[in-house]
């Protein structure tokens, strides 16, 4: 008896746009081109990436793993970064995004505000399904006033394309720091104390479905402030160990899930790493797919 013959698998096919804007990141693909597949009977190219797209671009091994359920919170306390910081912080009684917004504005409490030319809020879709989580504003955000406009915003912009989005659609972006640091130097405790209750009063308001936090300070100051890590294993913690896993933080209320990924800066610096800004990604929308299964069906 002869052996079976082996059917191929059809294969998705990744839209010319789509695979463009993974070289743009720097990500490795091997699937065949939409020439290659002519006659295979592969399902046209879709816009936004499907779940099939996602995984046919894995490397080295499937970046889109299965993700494991988001674990529950461990019991460690809900810190804040400097004791009473929080609690009398006037962001807590903002009542809505325009207010928050105005009270950045205005805000003088800590010493970044007499440095900076604009503060930056936030900006994107008031009722996002994405918040994206940076550290603080550069040269060129404190000049304009809008989150991720330099050099490191515009990979951004090309890493949420590649995910099928866009700033402005289902997506706020915000940072953990309003004003600039001189120098662009890392943000110290009492100013990420000061200005982190903007951040979690937007995340009550915004009420976005699942976080991405980007760089070392996002990911320390939404594990800690939502109870997923203690403050001291959130700073000791390498960002390559918080990486790779669904976090599961408590928020202004809500229960949500969290993606840590690298800063887009960082991977300016470390191009090699983008690879693992990409599964963190697909890990992301794998997630957001589990919360609307319709979706994943695309
Ligand atoms: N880096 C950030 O973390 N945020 C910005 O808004 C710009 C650069």
């Amino acid at each position: 008896m002869s052996a079976p013959v082996p059917t191929l698998p059809l294969l998705p096919r990744l839209s010319d746009r789509h695979r463009a804007m993974l070289q743009e990141m720097g990500v490795p693909i091997w699937w065949p081109t939409a020439a290659d597949a002519v006659g295979t009977g592969a399902a046209a190219p879709s816009d936004p990436a499907t779940k099939d797209e996602r995984r046919a671009t894995a490397v080295p091994d499937p970046v889109c793993r299965p993700v494991e359920p988001t674990r529950p919170p461990p019991n460690h306390p809900v810190p804040t970064s400097a004791p009473g910081a929080a609690l009398d912080h006037p962001a807590r009684w903002l009542p809505n995004l325009a207010a928050l917004e105005a009270a950045v504005h205005d805000c003088s409490r800590c010493g970044l505000a007499q440095r900076r030319q604009r503060a930056v809020p936030g900006m994107g879709d008031p009722r996002p399904d994405w918040l994206i989580i940076g550290e603080a504003p550069g040269e060129e955000e404190d000049r304009q006033g809008l989150p991720f406009v330099g050099r490191a915003g515009q990979l951004l912009d090309r890493m949420l394309a590649a995910m099928g989005l866009t700033r402005e659609h289902r997506v706020y972006i915000a940072n953990v720091i309003k004003c600039r640091p001189p120098l662009n130097r890392n943000p110290d405790p009492l100013e990420i104390a000061q200005c982190s209750p903007y951040l979690l009063r937007q995340v009550e308001l915004l009420q976005p479905k699942v976080i991405i936090a980007m760089g070392r300070f996002a990911a320390q100051t939404v594990l800690a402030e939502g109870g997923a890590l203690s403050p001291e294993a959130a700073r000791q913690w390498p960002l390559g160990k918080l990486r790779g896993q669904v976090h599961r933080v408590t928020l202004g209320g809500l229960s949500l899930p969290v993606v840590v990924t690298y800063h887009p800066a960082y991977l300016l610096r470390s191009p090699a790493e983008k690879g693992k800004a990409w599964a963190d990604l697909c890990l992301a929308l794998d997630t957001m797919d589990g919360l609307h299964p319709a979706r994943a069906a695309v």
